[in-house]
């Protein structure tokens, strides 16, 4: 089967084949989803085989509205209607008590809660609504490669093993969702995203950090932060921004042979570039929110870009804010590497 990328006017096309019980990638504003008709436990269970990804973590269920929120859980607290009113759509992912007998097992990974998500996002909105079903949707990569930010990732990695990709040209956020559990007292944060733990507390108070994103050896409570995620097969060093050591990094690979690339602000690269095998622009300035948006898609570059013996240099942010979740996923890709000269 040869993967069809669809334009946005052939949307009639995509919903066919999710009747069908197809997969069709969609775009969001955080990464591109891989799509199936939540409603159907076949087409559900051949989103895990064509991700390779495993079958004990649930899926996110896209949905156009509130409302249709409701009509599934058993119970849907003021605190998220602040929530969703103040960030959907948006790259917010809320989780709740789940009615019996509305998903398959396949959906909810035997949990008795459920993730939903309203993507901001018109065409994948218009999408949904057409369609009439909601849609799980993890994100559209082989498990364990970085999250795809383009129609052309989501190829890269799934051409031949799902029907369709709508394009939508490449995201804006660049990484996934915050997942916020509702289902306790307190709002608990599962996985950081571009939305804030600040931002969530301005609309409803407290707001909790599960562990586990603290310390990283308690068992996570969303099942998808235990697996190894985001790794390219070049090694991934991060240089520490309050060390700037750059040149140190860069005297080493010349020392050992290695070929690096680099994974910068544009004024780094100007500054350290000339050698490097490739660079990749993460921002003009520095500033972690427009590097977020190009965290996924430098990571890919640089990785199929890759010599032999080569390395990645990455530039990383204070972890508060925003920058929690681009150092999060940093880290997932780098197996929390720091470069150190004086420890190699
Ligand atoms: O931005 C996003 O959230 C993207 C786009 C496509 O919407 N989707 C995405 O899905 O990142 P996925 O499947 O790659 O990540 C979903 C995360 C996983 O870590 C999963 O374990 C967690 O959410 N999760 C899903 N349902 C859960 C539940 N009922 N309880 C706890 N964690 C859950
Ligand atoms: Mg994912």
């Amino acid at each position: 089967m040869e993967t069809k990328i669809l334009k946005p006017s052939e949307l009639a096309e995509a919903v066919s084949m999710l009747e069908q019980g197809g997969l069709v990638s969609f775009p969001t504003e955080t990464v591109y989803g891989l799509g199936a008709d939540a409603m159907q436990e076949t087409a559900v269970k051949r989103v895990y085989q064509a991700k390779g990804r495993p079958s004990d973590n649930p899926l996110i269920v896209h949905v156009a509205s509130i409302d249709e929120i409701k009509q599934y859980v058993e119970n849907f607290p003021e605190k998220a209607q602040q929530l969703g009113e103040k960030f959907w759509p948006g790259p917010l992912t809320m989780i709740f008590p789940i009615k019996e007998g509305i998903f398959s097992t396949a959906v909810t990974g035997g949990l008795s809660t459920v993730a939903f998500r309203i993507p901001n996002n018109i065409e994948t909105i218009r999408l949904i609504n057409q369609f009439g079903h909601p849609l799980v949707g993890p994100s559209a990569n082989t498990s364990g490669k970085p999250s795809p930010t383009t129609a052309e990732h989501v190829y890269h990695d799934l051409n031949g093993k799902i029907e369709g990709i709508l394009d939508g040209g490449a995201t804006t956020v660049g990484i996934e969702s915050t997942v916020v559990d509702m289902t306790g007292e307190l709002p608990m944060i599962l996985r950081p995203g571009a939305i804030t733990l600040e931002q969530l507390s301005e609309v409803v108070g407290t707001v909790l950090v599960d562990k586990h994103l603290v310390a990283e050896e308690e068992t996570p409570k969303a099942p998808g932060m235990k697996y190894k995620h985001y790794s390219p097969n070049t090694p991934v060093y991060m240089i520490d921004w309050q060390k700037n050591n750059w040149q140190a990094a860069i005297d080493w690979a010349k020392a050992t042979g290695q070929q690096y690339g680099l994974l910068a602000n544009q004024e780094i690269i100007d500054q350290y570039g000339a050698d490097a095998y490739a660079c990749h622009t993460l921002s003009e300035k520095r500033n972690v929110s427009a590097a977020m948006t190009q965290l996924f898609a430098g990571l890919r570059a640089l990785d199929e870009s890759g010599l032999d013996s080569t390395v990645i240099f990455s530039e990383t942010y204070p972890e508060n804010g925003q920058g929690i979740a681009f150092m999060n996923r940093l880290k997932k890709a780098s197996g929390q590497k720091y470069f150190d000269e004086k420890n190699l």
